[in-house]
């Protein structure tokens, strides 16, 4: 069967995601290499490629939240209750046992009210502490700077604590990619921008308000 399909993910949005991702991903892997969990790049480079991820990283969330602002996509990230309960039964028992989604998605309500709560949590809480502990451990760590290393513990245990929080993030996020009508249509959907409009004709009225 044919089914209509709609545009979720602007260009932008696709390009954030991913570039997000891959610096994502280094910042993990060097700081993860500066904590000495592993050695992969060397400890100098490391720090390095963290340094460059982390400027990068910082100016990709100062154009996007501009763009947020401007196209109002932000409102995908306020929290919400509605369906909330069952959002809660359907990944604890409805999914494995064939129940339709409670909600649908549609440009405006890209998110369920789940991964609303996740998503701003991290959005607004994690990456903002991995940032300001980020640029006082870069401020109090590194030699040429002028702080004295009186705050570095406490930037550095919450720089790292936030870092855990961002691989558990990564990891129940790879698996809700997987949790769409298929296994791979929400990863499609975030490369084409269009996902398929499934199941979601009886109930699209409801996802029309913003
Ligand atoms: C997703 C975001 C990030 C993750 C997962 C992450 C992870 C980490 C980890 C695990 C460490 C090692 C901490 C330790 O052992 O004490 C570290 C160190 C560091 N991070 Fe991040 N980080 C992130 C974002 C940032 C940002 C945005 C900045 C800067 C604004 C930054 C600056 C630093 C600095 C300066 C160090 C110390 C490097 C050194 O020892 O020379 N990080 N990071």
């Amino acid at each position: 069967m044919k089914y209509p399909k709609q545009l979720l993910y602007t260009k932008f949005e696709r390009f954030w995601h991913w570039s997000q991702m891959l610096l994502v991903l280094l910042l993990t892997l060097t700081g993860f290499e500066i904590h000495s969990s592993f050695s992969f790049f060397g400890f100098e480079r490391a720090v390095r490629l963290h340094s460059a991820a982390a400027w990068s990283f910082m100016g990709l969330a100062v154009v996007s939240i501009f763009w947020m602002l401007v196209t109002h996509q932000y409102k995908n990230f306020i929290p919400t209750k509605y369906k909330l309960k069952e959002q809660v039964k359907y990944y604890t028992s409805g999914i494995f046992s064939g129940m339709p989604h409670p909600t649908h998605k549609s440009m405006y309500n890209k998110l369920n009210p789940l991964q609303r709560i996740v998503y701003a949590g991290l959005l607004i809480l994690i990456f903002p502490v991995q940032i300001v502990t980020g640029i006082a451990y870069m401020y109090y760590h590194y030699p040429q700077n002028p702080l004295d290393a009186g705050g570095l513990t406490l930037a550095a245990g919450t720089h790292t604590f936030g870092a855990f929080l961002v691989v558990a993030f990564v990891i129940v996020h790879m698996y809700m990619t997987t949790t769409g009508y298929s296994v791979s249509s929400n990863i499609k959907a975030m490369i084409s921008g269009f996902e398929k409009e499934i199941g979601q004709e009886e109930t699209k009225s409801e996802t029309q308000s913003e």
